[in-house]
């Protein structure tokens, strides 16, 4: 499956770098500090997972890189450019793909159709060329021979991957995943997490990947966020120094282990703040 030694690296793109970023939200006046003055430095081509409790300004972070809406103060610049500031929220576009928790595949479309659809309909490729593509990507994913099949006839592993192969067809510089192997069974996330690794060794994309799982992160992960309870701020980045390809041998290795429970303690730490939190909110 690891085929990427033989690849020639593309140059990687997509730096991101998150500077002093707060974000409120004001609906009908109740105030909400999401973000708080939040820094990140995302090398081009980094595998960077952000773990943090539920609520603290994960997903808000995401969304403003993605530019599902803007942010009240810093700014985010991707390769140097300004991608947002106050006042300033770009327009959703195909250097920055969302794979999202639930999916977003269309029920009446058939898999090549789904991959096929988004870049035929904007005039990115004409069809001929996004069929060729989309076969290959599908291929890459282990998913070679699905492609007349309707999302309804996969498995939830199997859909996930058309996304991934679907948000790949542009050539992004960065994939955004929020939590997007969450329902599924751990069996299943191996099998997955070995493709995505896969498209990520031969791709060298910047991806920008939130979970609630732990042991994902580690494996995954070139570096690991650690999130505060909110308002969301970085409390500590883990360098998880394990070479790549990665495959599931990893996860009996001393080095992962070590870091899991510095991982974990991190976290813990977190969620016990939160938990107190929300005790002192509903007391
Ligand atoms: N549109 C909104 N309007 C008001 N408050 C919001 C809005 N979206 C999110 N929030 C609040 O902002 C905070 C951060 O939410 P966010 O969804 O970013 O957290 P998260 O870290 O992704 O959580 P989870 O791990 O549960 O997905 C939460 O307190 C949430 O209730
Ligand atoms: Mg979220």
């Amino acid at each position: 499956m690891n085929t990427a030694e033989a690849l020639p690296m593309p140059a990687p793109r997509g730096q991101i770098s998150i500077r002093n970023v707060s974000k409120v939200y004001d609906p009908d006046g109740a105030r909400v500090l999401a973000v708080d003055n939040c820094s990140m430095e995302i090398a081009a081509g980094e595998f960077c997972v952000v773990v943090g409790p539920s609520g603290c300004g994960k997903t808000t972070l995401l969304n403003a890189i993605a530019g599902f809406h803007g942010i009240t103060s810093g700014e985010i610049l991707l390769d140097g450019k300004l991608l947002c500031a106050p006042g300033k929220t770009p327009p959703p576009g195909s250097d920055r793909i969302v794979v999202f928790q639930n999916g977003a595949l269309f029920p009446w479309y058939n898999v090549l159709e789904n991959v096929t659809f988004g870049p035929v309909v904007q005039g990115v490729m004409p069809e001929r060329e996004a069929r060729d593509k989309a076969r290959e990507l599908l291929s890459q994913m282990g998913l070679q021979g699905i492609e007349g099949n309707y999302p309804s006839e996969i498995s939830s592993g199997m859909r996930r991957r058309v996304e991934i192969a679907r948000a790949m067809m542009t050539d992004p510089s960065v994939l955004l995943l929020d939590e997007p192997f969450r329902a599924m069974d751990a069996l299943t996330k191996t099998v997955v997490h070995q493709f995505l690794l896969d498209v990520y060794d031969r791709s060298n994309k910047t991806i920008f990947f939130i979970t609630h799982d732990l042991e994902e992160a580690i494996f995954l992960g070139t570096k690991v966020y650690i999130m505060t309870t909110r308002p969301a701020r970085i409390k500590t980045v883990l360098d998880v120094d394990i070479p790549r390809p990665r495959d599931f041998r990893v996860l009996s290795s001393s080095k992962y282990i070590k870091l899991k429970k510095e991982c974990i303690e991190a976290v813990h730490e977190e969620a016990l703040k939160a938990f107190k939190a929300g005790e002192r909110e509903m007391a």
